[in-house]
């Protein structure tokens, strides 16, 4: 089939490289020419593993193309999936302009049979506005709107487009419906389900599913958060909750807040929907209050520990991007725990394995990068661990003593046992379990 994926982003690069590698002619569109011109190159923007080898096979292939001719790629796709960006207005809902705007365009391009698939994350009845635009230039007849929203996870995109729980599309058209199980069936081999649903239900689909594992989050973030107070241990919690099979192991960890391109803003989105339907969402608003404070407390917590004023302290980071395994730093807590360390005088010094250049381009020279893990803990009186990649799972607790003026550790992860960092002689603080060292007894008994 013939396809054209308008919005070179990251959704729309994912979408792109994984339909060319079911056989699919994918021309991908972006109005950047210089992004055009590096992917056209064979330079791929964005990081996301296993997704280069995908690329460049397809492209060698001729099956991956690129353009900023939007005209060209529309006349010979049937299929046009729209990736574009919908950032937060100011009010908490999704700016559409992005999408309005290409939906205007297409309504003069379309002269022969066209779906126009909703990949982005876009409000309940986008695809109904859509085809409204559409149909004011070109007959109802020569085009269906369907919802397809995605559900990819940054890190690992490129399986769960190839091999998706389920694929969740919005149409009440059954030409369009037949176009679209062919697509996907490839996908879905193992079994797994394609919904076929109406267009509202699925854009709904992926607000619910995206504020529902937000939800989990902050839920555990607050029990992480008792546990410290009643004296538990939120990983036993966790474990013991977890088994029960009608709430499942996954999406139960706690941590330093949920961050990245997509729970913030659909959380922030879904309550804004509500409110415009006169609905007072009110779990929602507990979800983001809870995480707005949980970014902040690996901060709080080096602050409780050293007192407000942090002049002359330095305090090391490990991992700055918002989750491991990817370089993006969209909402990560990281960027919240630096401010409020700067701001009470801290001098901070970080590393994260693919971050440096995004954070770089962020706080400029007010934090100091280093080029490993152990340059980070060179004279610094604490670490504070905020990204869980692998490569901080198991360091040489010698050398990080040996280099550390205090042997103070905050751990926002929790990747350590307890008693192996007592054993080590670290001061060691994590979410929702005791804190261990002789200072530590001192400080909790003080909080
Ligand atoms: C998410 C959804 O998972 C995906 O389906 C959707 O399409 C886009 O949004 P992503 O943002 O890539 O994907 O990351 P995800 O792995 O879901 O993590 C989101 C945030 O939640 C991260 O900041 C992560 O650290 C945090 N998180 C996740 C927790 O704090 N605890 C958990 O148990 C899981």
């Amino acid at each position: 089939m013939n396809l054209a994926v308008i919005g070179t982003g990251y959704v729309g690069l994912v979408t792109g490289t994984c339909f060319a590698e079911t056989g699919n002619n994918v021309t991908c569109v972006d109005i950047d020419v210089n992004k055009v011109e590096r992917l056209r190159k064979g330079e791929i923007t964005i990081f996301e593993p296993g997704l280069d080898v995908l690329f460049e096979r397809n492209s060698k292939q001729g099956r991956l193309k690129f353009t900023t001719d939007l005209n060209e790629a529309v006349a010979s796709a049937q299929i046009i999936f729209l990736a574009l960006p919908t950032p937060p207005g100011e009010d908490g809902s999704a700016d559409l302009s992005y999408i309005m705007g290409v939906a205007k365009q297409l309504s003069h391009l379309i002269k022969d049979y066209k779906i126009i698939i909703d990949k982005s994350t876009v409000p309940v009845g986008t695809a109904e506005r859509v085809h409204a635009i559409i149909a004011e230039n070109t007959s109802e007849t020569l085009f269906d709107v369907v919802s397809n929203p995605e559900f990819l996870r940054e890190g690992v995109a490129v399986d769960d487009f190839m091999k998706p729980d389920r694929v969740v599309i919005g149409t009440t058209s059954e030409r369009a419906r037949k176009v679209m199980k062919q697509l996907y069936e490839p996908f879905v081999r193992q079994g797994n389900p394609i919904y076929f649903m109406d267009e509202r239900s699925a854009e709904m689909t992926k607000y619910a599913a995206n504020s529902y594992l937000a939800t989990r989050i902050s839920f555990m973030n607050e029990i992480a958060n008792l546990c410290e107070k009643v004296n538990a241990n939120v990983d036993m919690v966790r474990m013991g909750m977890g088994s029960d099979s009608r709430i499942g192991k996954r999406f139960l960890f706690p941590g330093v807040g949920y961050g990245g391109s997509c729970f913030p803003k659909d959380v922030q989105a879904l309550a804004r929907t509500a409110t415009d339907f006169d609905y007072d969402f009110r779990i929602l608003n507990a979800v983001m209050g809870v995480n707005d404070q949980q970014r902040y407390t690996l901060a709080e917590k080096i602050k409780a520990y050293f007192g407000q004023d942090l002049r002359g302290h330095t305090i090391g980071i490990w991992g700055l991007a918002f989750k491991p395994n990817t370089d993006d730093i969209r909402e990560a807590p990281a960027l919240y725990i630096i401010e409020s360390l700067l701001a009470a005088g801290a001098k901070v010094k970080a590393f994260d394995p693919e971050a440096m250049n995004n954070i770089q381009r962020y706080f400029g020279d007010q934090i100091e990068l280093c080029k490993d893990q152990y340059e980070v803990l060179i004279d610094a009186d604490a670490l504070a661990i905020v990204t869980e990649w692998s490569l901080f799972r198991t360091p040489s607790f010698q050398v990080m003593k040996e280099l550390m003026k205090q042997d103070v550790i905050f751990d926002g992860r929790n990747l350590y046992d307890l008693e192996a960092m007592a054993e080590h002689g670290f001061h060691y603080h994590s979410i929702g379990r005791e804190s261990v060292g002789k200072k530590a007894m001192q400080y909790e008994k003080d909080i």
